[in-house]
């Protein structure tokens, strides 16, 4: 646990430091979970958009992208149910004036007793190491039994208040659990509220004439009012998809893990419009997919789980997350749920018009059953930086700090150094620089000594450092340094470009899917 916190404390140093996240409004204290890009930030969050956009839309004849506004007609929401049903349980603590969400409160309880469990599972693995059978000791021994349950009842019960809206019940089962305060370590609890996580605003010049709107709390909306327009002007055939990416807005009550949970932050979207009853196998297909998605990357296949949902939201028959393991564990990074009819069968009734698809082959109308992949653009650069960070032993006793980003989302592909900052060195440099930056994301360094310069780019993600001395001269070839390896090899010059293009290129490592 201690090791975990300490790497995502690296994390957050390290994405300041090196130019990737800022607190926002850092100068008056910032604003809770808000957050800026910074210079080599927006260069990787925007490459992983587009490695996301490549494979959904470029790769997919059948899956087109629009850009919708951000602000909606305030129905929407009705019909969504975010009005009525987008909300998160409150609890405050007399004596601390802390609030909590209820549900994070008991989860966080719950997941105590299962750290407990993997401690006693650790031990005993070191104490019979290769006999050692997991499911024969979480089956037999005793502590293990009697925790499962406790973890089992909590589930059964908090399962319960939800689905009822029992916020009574809520609060007892947080005083029958005895969960204090952290801060005043008491139990002194107000009831539980529901509390709408979309923020509002006004549109309108005059108090009177205003018309309330909401900043919307999730992208999909704005795919689904375009779901006629866009099938009828692009004149798609069922099954297709419509994708997008933007910005999302949620009061989060609980905002904290960085980047993870925010108020303002991007979904990248895809809603799958398919045949009634055919739904089950675009689900699976899209689990598939979007799980290939993330292991072209090349992050580790051992990092990502599935974990489909027991519980459903009420438009849903079947819904599952992609979750990564995080500096503080496995959490979610991206979701696939089966909407049915649910969203354009709303709109149609809020709005009074027909949003059905014409099916030539059956000859009938009928409204689509949608398959939606949605992941948090955010949660993806978190998952991708906290796994690329990594501190290596070098057999020079002295250690390296490395973000191993893959190659393809980079921010820059290659650091191009003169060697000294005379003899010419510097024009070739840079005659090197004005031809690869028509290609590549290039960055020019000649300040300190080259070693110095290295590590910098090893720091900050570089995958390809490039040389040139006083032998570039004579030969027009220079060193090229790989940062994963730190391998040096001579090159022609000529070579460059095609040599970057091999390790950065969209296509080799979409291939990988
Ligand atoms: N349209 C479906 C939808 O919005 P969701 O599970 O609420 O589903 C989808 O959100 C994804 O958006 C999540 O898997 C997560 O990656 C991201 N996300 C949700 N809330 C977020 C937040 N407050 N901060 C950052 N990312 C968030």
């Amino acid at each position: 646990m201690a090791k975990q916190e300490d790497q995502f404390k690296k994390v957050l140093s390290h994405a300041k430091e090196y130019g990737y996240v800022f607190q926002s409004s850092e100068i008056y204290d910032g604003l809770s979970a808000v957050y800026d890009y910074a210079q080599n930030g927006v260069e990787l969050k925007k490459n992983i958009r587009d490695y996301w956009w490549k494979a959904m839309v470029q790769m997919h004849e059948n899956i087109v992208g629009i850009d919708a506004a951000i602000l909606m007609h305030p129905t929407t929401w009705k019909a969504s149910g975010h009005v009525d049903a987008f909300n998160d349980p409150l609890i405050d603590n007399k004596d601390s004036k802390k609030r909590y969400r209820a549900d994070v409160l008991v989860e966080d309880f719950r997941e105590k007793i299962n750290q407990k469990i993997e401690k006693d599972i650790t031990k005993a693995k070191k104490r019979f190491g290769e006999s050692f059978n997991e499911e024969e000791f979480r089956a037999t021994n005793q502590n293990v039994i009697r925790r499962q349950k406790q973890m089992d009842e909590i589930t059964v019960e908090l399962t319960r208040v939800q689905e009822e809206s029992d916020l009574e019940g809520f609060r007892q089962l947080i005083i029958d659990l005895g969960i204090n305060c952290p801060v005043s370590g008491s139990n002194n609890w107000t009831e539980v509220k529901q509390f709408n996580l979309m923020f509002g605003t006004k549109i309108g010049a005059s108090a009177e004439n205003s018309t309330q709107v909401y900043l919307r709390p999730e992208t999909a909306q704005g795919i689904f009012v375009n779901f006629l327009n866009v099938q009828k002007t692009g004149r798609m055939k069922i099954p297709f998809g419509i994708a997008q990416t933007g910005k999302a807005f949620r009061n989060e009550i609980v905002a904290r893990q960085f980047i993870f949970r925010m108020r303002e932050f991007e979904q990248m979207e895809m809603q799958f419009f398919v045949k009634p009853g055919t739904q089950k196998e675009w689900y699976k297909e899209w689990k598939e997919t979007r799980l290939k998605w993330h292991l072209s990357l090349g992050m580790g296949a051992e990092n990502y789980r599935f974990h489909d949902h027991d519980k459903l939201a009420h438009y849903a028959d079947a819904a599952a997350d992609i979750e990564f393991n995080f500096p503080f564990g496995f959490k979610e990074l991206e979701g696939i749920h089966s909407r049915t009819d649910f969203d354009l069968k709303a709109h149609e009734e809020y709005s009074g018009k027909k949003l059905q698809y014409f099916d030539h082959e059956e000859n009938k109308s009928y409204v689509p059953y949608v398959v939606e992949t949605s992941i948090g653009l955010d949660r993806m650069f978190l998952a991708v930086f906290s796994n690329s960070l990594q501190e290596e032993a070098l057999e020079n006793g002295t250690t390296r700090t490395v973000l191993k980003l893959p190659a393809v989302l980079a921010p820059f592909k290659a650091a191009i150094f003169p060697l000294v900052k005379k003899d010419g060195l510097p024009e070739v440099a840079r005659k090197i620089m004005d031809d690869l930056k028509w290609d590549f994301n290039v960055f020019y360094d000649e300040k300190d000594a080259v070693g110095k310069r290295y590590r910098r780019q090893d720091a900050a993600g570089t995958p390809f450092c490039i040389t040139v001395d006083h032998d570039t001269l004579k030969d027009n070839s220079v060193t090229i340094r790989h940062r994963d390896t730190m391998e040096q090899k001579r090159v022609a010059i000529a070579d460059l470009k095609q040599i970057i293009k091999d390790a950065v290129d969209v296509k080799t490592w979409l291939q990988k899917m």
